[in-house]
């Protein structure tokens, strides 16, 4: 069976935090940031608004303005580092909230690439002739699990959610996609529960992010220049033949060097960065619905999905619009 995703939605919360906001709580200021990462604000969850409520206003975003019934969903796969729980997973506390009777509940741990994840196995579960209406949800509250006293890390997050469905069709319009792991850079982006060294290195067991943001950056660049290469080719596709970009919004430095790198225009690449921060699981979807909203991507566009993170992992996927 093939598949189409034809609806999205997002949520971000209201408290807006913009960059002079940095310059009371650490050393460093609004033109550090800007040039160093392109963000010029973002936004974060209330005291009282976790990661399930973000998902949920996501869900409903998406039913609202697509008129979609979401009552027959039969899985649901949620992306996110920042769940409140581990066990239930944010899926099962969407499955009741959400009132959808018959799905099965999972939740993808694979960083900001989760939200592609989550669309490569939704995808497979379509294929496999067991599902038809797949909600996939990237979502995450970052601004609690940030240490507030690092400043190379604390000024890059943000929290936001954004939601899909993928559902069974007649023509195929999710094309190819490719996976791609380095776990020997487990401990250059980690989040730990307990004081277990990773990969025989020692960690801060402080429940909040950690990065090498050096490593991480360079990471990325060399392996999304290489990867949506990959892709490309393996979809028998040029890279002209691409309408929009959207890799995971993790530094804007990072997204003009693959663009260069790949001689790509910086403008066929949609973004969420500048106003939302890096907001990890969400990123991707939120640059979609934002190029949708703006009028930027029609009907019918090829897009190129493409996410990286803690694992090191990456997740990459061609559709259409
Ligand atoms: N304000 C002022 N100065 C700063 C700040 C800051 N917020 N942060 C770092 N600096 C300083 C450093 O201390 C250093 O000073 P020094 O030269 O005196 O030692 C200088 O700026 C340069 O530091 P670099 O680390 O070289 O800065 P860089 O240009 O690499 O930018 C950054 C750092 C923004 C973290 C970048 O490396 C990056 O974006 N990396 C990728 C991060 C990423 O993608 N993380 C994924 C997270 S996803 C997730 O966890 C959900």
């Amino acid at each position: 069976m093939n598949a189409i995703i034809n609806s999205i939605g997002i949520y971000v919360p209201e408290k807006r935090i913009d960059n002079h906001y940095f310059e009371s709580i650490v050393d460093t200021s609004d033109e550090w940031i800007t040039t160093r990462t392109g963000i010029s604000q973002r936004f974060y969850a209330a005291g009282n608004e976790y990661t399930g409520d973000l998902c949920v206003k996501a869900a409903q975003n998406l039913s609202v303005r697509y008129n979609k019934d979401l009552s027959d969903v039969d899985f649901i796969i949620v992306a996110t580092t920042s769940g409140e729980q581990v066990m239930p997973s944010m899926a099962s506390q969407v499955q009741t909230r959400l009132n959808i009777p018959n799905a099965g509940c999972i939740d993808v741990y694979a960083a900001c690439a989760g939200f592609v994840y989550g669309i490569i196995l939704a995808k497979g579960l379509i294929a496999a002739g067991t599902h038809k209406k797949v909600l996939v949800i990237g979502a995450e509250t970052l601004s609690k699990i940030t240490d507030f006293t690092d400043r190379t890390s604390c000024i890059l997050f943000g929290d936001g959610a954004g939601a899909v469905v993928v559902e069974a069709c007649d023509e195929n319009h999710i094309f190819d996609a490719l996976t791609g792991t380095d776990g020997s850079h487990g401990k250059d982006l980690y989040l730990a529960h307990q004081n277990v060294p990773i990969n025989g290195e020692p960690v801060i067991p402080d429940r909040n992010l950690h990065q090498n943001g050096k490593v991480v950056f360079k990471w990325a660049v060399s392996t999304l220049i290489d990867k949506i290469q990959e892709l490309i080719s393996k979809n028998h596709l040029k890279p002209g033949d691409i309408d929009w970009f959207i890799p995971h919004s993790a530094n804007i430095r990072i997204l003009e060097s693959v663009c260069s790198g790949l001689n790509v225009p910086m403008d066929k690449c949609l973004e969420s960065i500048r106003n939302y921060g890096n907001t990890s699981a969400a990123s991707i979807p939120i640059a979609w619905y934002n190029g949708i909203e703006s009028g930027k991507v029609k009907p019918g566009d090829n897009l190129l999905l493409i996410g990286f993170g803690g694992g090191l992992t990456c997740a990459g996927i061609c559709l259409q619009n």
